[in-house]
């Protein structure tokens, strides 16, 4: 019999993160997984151009809750997840990062009994502000696996306690260095309809509410990314919440190059071409350091500490000289060599083997 696993996903982050496991279920007869999309990210250039460009299987359903509150669009996922679940009986629901759509799938799995599997466990920013720093805390907490994608990660969650809570926690390495692996052999070889910006460029993105929500933060990052232009091209394919916060906070685009969300196909394109990376993502800061390119973070901290600790990431906030000074400075420098802080690109074959070894495990003591 194969193992029924559920996946939940919502948003751009998670589809990358799906694109490499799902690929690696599809080529097993072991796992049967059928995928549910909550909604959250709706747009065609925040979700269908993400399962068609990188073959994601079509989700069975589709939930269509977003744009609320984090209470509304939380307990809306919440009730319709779970009554997908109580249909389903699924042996695994596995849920991807940080996002209102991780939360409500672990917490809608767990109060029906069912078994939690979290990818990109252990991650901590220590601010508690962050709807993101929530999410994961809790979700990590009501999980019976967390894959951690560094071993940073596994010590954290063992300082809090996890050995204690009778779930498995694994280092797994981390899944968007397969997608990036996979889909930069595509991406490279394959034309694009996005012309190239303007050599040098930076590619920057901004989303976080912490730096949209508040005009003076939006504000001070704009100023700093206006300076830097006059040094070099900004790219900066906008994310819709941005959008609309600098429509509302009366924010100017100025010189910066915009685009509309892009595909992963051309991010990797614009990640491989770029001289730097400014932004406020978790998963670009990654990505930069695949590319051998420096990041800045435009936060006061990050998750990905290894990075920073190795001087391939700067955490520089919002302040416009900061920012501007270190990107002068990096611009300056070369990429050091890179260290394998986040395995070698078989996270996806590593969670599928190791979830069929838990089954089996379960089956053979009587668990299920
Ligand atoms: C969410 C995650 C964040 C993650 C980000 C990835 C939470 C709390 N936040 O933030 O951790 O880094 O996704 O991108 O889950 N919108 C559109 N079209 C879309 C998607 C969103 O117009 O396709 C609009 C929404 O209507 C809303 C705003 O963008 O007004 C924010 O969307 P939301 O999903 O609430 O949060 P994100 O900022 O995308
Ligand atoms: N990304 C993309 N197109 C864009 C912006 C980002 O494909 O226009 C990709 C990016 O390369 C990374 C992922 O989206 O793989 C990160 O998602 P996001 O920054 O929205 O969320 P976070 O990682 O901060 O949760």
């Amino acid at each position: 019999m194969p193992i029924n696993l559920t996946t939940i996903l919502g948003a751009r982050p998670q589809f990358i993160k799906a694109a490499a496991l799902s690929r690696q279920i599809a080529r097993r007869s072991t796992i049967r997984e059928v995928i549910v999309h909550t909604g959250q990210h709706y747009d065609a250039n925040m979700s269908d151009v993400f399962f068609r460009e990188m073959g994601i299987p079509a989700p069975a359903h589709f939930l269509g809750i977003n744009g609320l509150g984090h209470g509304a669009m939380t307990g809306q996922m919440l009730e319709q997840i779970e009554k997908v679940l109580m249909a389903q009986k699924p042996d695994y629901v596995l849920v991807y990062g940080d996002t209102n759509s991780t939360l409500a799938g672990a917490l809608a799995a767990k109060k029906l009994h069912l078994k939690v599997i979290h990818v990109e466990a252990g991650l901590r920013s220590f601010n508690l502000k962050m709807p993101e720093e929530v999410n994961r805390i809790l979700t990590d907490r009501i999980s019976d696996i967390l894959f951690c994608p560094t071993q940073t990660a596994v010590q954290q969650l063992m300082a809090e306690g996890f050995a204690n809570f009778g779930c498995q926690v694994v280092n797994a390495g981390d899944i968007m260095y397969d997608s990036a692996l996979y889909y930069r052999q595509q991406a490279l070889l394959s034309p694009s309809r996005l012309p190239l910006p303007a050599a040098p460029f930076a590619l920057c993105t901004i989303h976080r509410a912490e730096n949209t929500d508040q005009p003076e933060q939006l504000t001070s990052i704009f100023s700093a990314l206006h300076q830097l232009a006059q040094h070099m091209t900004v790219v900066m394919p906008l994310h819709p919440r941005t959008r609309k916060l600098m429509a509302q906070h009366g924010v100017d685009a100025g010189p910066l190059h915009l685009l509309e969300p892009v595909g992963y196909l051309d991010m990797l394109r614009l990640l491989d071409q770029c001289d730097l990376v400014l932004t406020d993502s978790g998963g670009l800061q990654k990505e930069a350091f695949f590319f051998n390119k420096f990041c800045l973070t435009l936060r006061q901290q990050t998750e990905w500490v290894e990075l920073v600790e190795n001087n391939y990431n700067f955490v520089v906030g919002t302040n416009p000289h900061q920012i501007l000074d270190s990107a002068l400075a990096c611009w300056a420098k070369p990429f050091p060599p890179a260290k394998p802080f986040y395995g070698h690109g078989n996270t996806a074959a590593f969670i599928c083997d190791f979830i069929e070894q838990y089954h089996q495990n379960q089956l053979g003591t009587g668990h299920r």
